[in-house]
């Protein structure tokens, strides 16, 4: 087990501690001028990390100019104007607060046809590997023990693609979407094998709720049926959890 986990007072003060880790990296690499390669999620885990690189931005000084993101997911269909789309979550959280170029964040396009998808996440994955690979990869976890929209059964070296959503994955949007006829069943995700090649990888988890597939994921076997299960076997893996959430530990 190499799983490293890492248990704050609250959410606050954990994404306070991710966001001084990111900032860091981006300072570090800005030295060496360097781009500072970000993967980054979705979800409600990430917002407090979020608004705390907004606050570094604006009351620190903090530039994000050398920073290239890659969004784990999207769904699909999407257009990226809707209030569900996952671009939309990252302009309105971080894009639209901080210095990146908008050359340099990246989301998969919900717009996509069909035809045109496989070639779209092959050329997703091109791009990651030209920039030398994600520096740093930021996770939440979906309730079945999903990263990204790499839903239970996932293999361990998955390539970026379009997925089946699961049925409890979609129930869990279906709040946001207005019932479940009206949450998409596809999405595309960033697949398991560009994860897992992150150099460093920090899993964001909040509230009693995630305790299960907490001690599943960090204790239970290395399974398929737990994708979050794969980072075991990553040499640079931490859960950031709040005590609630490490509270079966
Ligand atoms: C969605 C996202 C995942 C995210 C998960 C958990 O399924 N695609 O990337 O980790 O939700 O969301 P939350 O952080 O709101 O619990």
């Amino acid at each position: 087990e190499n799983i490293g986990t890492v248990v704050f007072e609250n959410s606050t003060e954990a994404s306070k501690a991710v966001a001084k880790e990111i900032a860091n990296l981006i300072k570090v690499k800005q030295s060496q001028k360097q781009p500072c390669i970000l993967g980054l999620a979705t979800g409600s885990s990430p917002k407090g990390l979020y608004a705390e690189l907004v606050r570094l931005h604006k009351e620190e000084g903090l530039s994000f100019k050398n920073v290239i993101s890659f969004n784990l997911d999207e769904y699909y269909p999407m257009e990226p104007d809707s209030v569900n789309s996952y671009v939309r979550f990252m302009k309105e959280q971080l894009f639209n607060h901080v210095d990146i170029l908008p050359e340099n964040y990246n989301v998969p396009d919900g717009l996509l046809t069909k035809e045109a998808i496989a070639d779209y996440c092959d050329a997703y994955e091109t791009k990651i590997e030209a920039l030398g690979g994600i520096d740093l990869q930021i996770l939440g976890i979906g309730g079945n023990g999903h990263i990204g929209f790499n839903e239970s059964g996932s293999l361990q070296n998955s390539k970026t693609r379009l997925v089946a959503l699961d049925h409890i994955t979609r129930v869990a949007a279906s709040g946001d979407f207005g019932g479940l006829e009206n949450t998409p069943r596809t999405a595309i995700t960033l697949g398991v094998k560009k994860i897992m090649e992150a150099k460093r990888v920090i899993l964001m988890a909040w509230g009693e709720g995630k305790s299960n597939i907490i001690k599943a994921s960090t204790e239970g076997p290395v399974t398929s049926q737990v994708p979050a299960s794969y980072l075991q076997e990553h040499n640079n893996a931490t859960f950031i959890l709040d005590q609630a959430a490490a509270s079966k530990l």
